[in-house]
């Protein structure tokens, strides 16, 4: 049989979702679960990562929980398709995650350029959480416990699929072929890798305050596109524009097609046009801005109403989320299994066991 082709990816419920989001791996999950080349697709809101370093305040990860819901639906993701679920309600992820820590080495996971960022951004210093330290292990276990072949996800989480392969051999060569090796998918261009916040410092990040909101209103996204960063040099229409850092084209290289060059600015073939207008002078920063909020509208817009929708129904938003916790527990029960037996820890399913035990302490 040829291996299946399996998705695993999530988030963690701390906030909602952003257009960063969006272009790192959002809109990617949408078209790979349309494109129907995989034959299983998982995406799972991660409340217990989210926890890690969130233990003094639940409350915030609950109330997440469903707001990331939303935004899934809402951009796209069909629980018909895809299977949403929470993180905690699939205990085994933590079983699994106790065994691999076995695996792994204190020096390796403070390797992990992402980790020693945010231990450095939440001050943690000597204080860091014995949990938190350990999320990369349990990410691998999610990632495996539904034998992932594809994690689509932002740059920043390369380290932890690097890990997850190591774990995967690691663990394979001490008990046996049991696991897969997953690959990551990243996003297409530099843009989508790493789309600056409105103020053009940084990623977009919502500690930072410099993030569009899928959920942002027409209003708000139109009054944040028009306050972003541009070329502080380009004072006047008829002064060369500079492209480096510059907020609106960063976020058309991430957005635009061609497309939407014919529709809205049909006067330029594409956004390279665009650019050169730009930097020879005479395009004013407002019409890039312009142009831009119409492109995110036609991306935000029908986003809004299937939200309202689903904001309309929420029992019926935590039945889904419902449903795809018991199937993907469903399917990590059966890696579970398979784990166990490598391991040697599957004392009561094993029917020879007794029999071997029985043989070797007969007198
Ligand atoms: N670490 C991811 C984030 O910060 C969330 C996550 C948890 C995840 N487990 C995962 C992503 C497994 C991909 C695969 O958003």
């Amino acid at each position: 049989m040829e291996m299946e082709k399996i998705i695993l990816t999530g988030d963690r419920p701390t906030g909602k979702l952003h257009l960063g989001h969006f272009v790192g791996s959002l809109r990617r999950r949408v078209e790979l679960q349309n494109s129907g080349q995989f034959d299983k697709i998982f995406v799972m809101i991660a409340d217990a990562q989210a926890l890690t370093d969130n233990a003094d305040n639940p409350e915030k990860v609950r109330q997440n929980v469903i707001e990331v819901a939303l935004d899934y639906l809402a951009a796209g993701i069909d629980p018909e398709k895809t299977t949403i679920f929470i993180q905690s309600q699939v205990p085994e992820l933590a079983e699994l995650a106790f065994y691999y820590m076995n695996l792994v080495t204190v020096s390796r996971v403070q390797r992990n350029p992402t980790v020693k960022t945010e231990i450095k951004m939440r001050n943690f210093e000597q204080s860091i959480p014995v949990g938190f330290f350990c999320y990369p292990v349990s990410q691998a276990a999610d990632i495996t416990a539904f034998r992932a072949t594809t994690v689509p996800v932002g740059e920043d989480q390369a380290p932890m699929i690097e890990l997850t392969r190591e774990i995967v051999n690691r663990f394979n060569n001490i008990y046996g072929e049991t696991l897969v090796e997953p690959e990551i998918l990243l996003p297409d261009n530099a843009a989508c890798m790493r789309l600056p916040g409105t103020d053009g410092k940084a990623k977009m990040s919502k500690s930072l305050g410099n993030c569009i909101y899928l959920s942002d209103t027409a209003k708000e996204v139109a009054k944040k596109v028009k306050s972003m960063y541009t070329d502080p040099l380009h004072l006047n229409i008829d002064d060369p524009g500079h492209l480096e850092g510059n907020c609106p084209f960063i976020y058309l290289d991430a957005f635009s097609t061609d497309e939407h060059f014919a529709k809205y600015a049909p006067q330029y073939a594409n956004l390279d046009e665009m650019k050169t207008h730009y930097t020879r002078g005479g395009l004013g920063d407002g019409t890039v801005k312009k142009l831009l909020i119409s492109i995110l509208e036609e991306t935000l817009a029908p986003m809004r109403e299937r939200r309202a929708q689903f904001e309309n129904n929420i029992p019926m938003v935590y039945d889904i989320l419902r449903r795809g916790s018991i199937e993907a527990r469903e399917a990590a029960a059966k890696t579970l299994d398979e784990v166990r037996s490598a391991m040697r820890i599957n004392y009561f399913s094993d029917t020879e066991l007794i029999k071997a035990q029985s043989e070797k302490y007969k007198k």
